[in-house]
């Protein structure tokens, strides 16, 4: 089992899109490469709705006593979720259990020999922080945020919080934003790369996989370049 790149979907803000980028870069990804998705966040795992997965069973290979966790395959994207392995209470959860239960599902999950997998993580800047950071450790992190003033300034603190981590950005993706004078503003000013630009899009609040009107791989043209490009 081999996975060559691991990218962390964050913002510290919750409800800016992470999820939705997640889940449509994998599926942009995985058109040229193999992918994986790990959903982190334990407070409101969203991969299993947003890719229509309805048998939440983790399945088991007793087989595999280092890796027993199967992902879920939809067409070649494997997913796994911290949904399928918790129940109900987990949202209640302190630090240490939710460090320990993201490290165990990535950990033990065969995720076969892929080239990236993306990580959806919770909001906030806390415990599963420092566990993807420190224990998983990726490559890099993509940040995403809206241009309202609350998420900009919570993108501040989450750039304070990589960095403090060492976790090097690979860049921001800007969604539910049009082109306007803050959106230059905020381009000119920023000390990341501006990857991307989703505009708002009606079609996006009840949509699930397969996400085939969207022309993903234009949608994200920079960040799947940065993504190949970064070694
Ligand atoms: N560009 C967009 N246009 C329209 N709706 C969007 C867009 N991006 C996200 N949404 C919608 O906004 C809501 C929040 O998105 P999403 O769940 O991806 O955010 P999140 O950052 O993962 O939230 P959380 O912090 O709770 O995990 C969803 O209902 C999603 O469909
Ligand atoms: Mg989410």
């Amino acid at each position: 089992m081999t996975i060559k790149k691991t990218i962390a979907i964050a913002s510290a803000k919750g409800g800016v899109g992470k999820s939705t980028v997640c889940s449509y870069l994998a599926t942009a990804l995985s058109k040229s490469s193999k992918v994986g998705v790990l959903d982190a966040d334990i407070y409101g795992p969203n991969q299993d709705i947003l890719f229509d997965i309805n048998d939440k069973n983790i399945e088991l290979d007793k087989k595999n006593t280092k890796r027993p966790y199967t992902p879920k395959n939809v067409d070649n994207i494997s997913i796994n979720s911290l949904g399928f392995l918790l129940d109900k209470n987990a949202a209640i959860w302190r630090g240490p259990m939710l460090s320990s239960a993201i490290n165990q599902i990535y950990e033990k999950t065969n995720w076969g020999d892929i080239d990236y997998l993306l990580i959806d993580m919770p909001p906030g800047t806390g415990d599963a922080y420092l566990t993807v950071c420190q224990k998983i450790i990726p490559d890099y992190v993509i940040l995403v945020t809206t241009l309202s003033k609350l998420s900009i300034a919570d993108l501040k603190r989450s750039e304070q919080v990589f960095k403090s981590l060492n976790t090097e950005i690979l860049g921001i993706v800007l969604n539910n934003v049009h082109q306007s004078d803050q959106l230059k503003s905020f381009c000119l000013e920023s000390e990341n790369l501006i990857l991307d630009r989703v505009e708002f899009n009606e079609k996006f609040i009840d949509l699930v996989y397969p996400f085939d009107d969207l022309e993903l791989d234009t949608v994200f043209i920079n960040t799947i370049k940065a993504i190949k490009e970064h070694e």
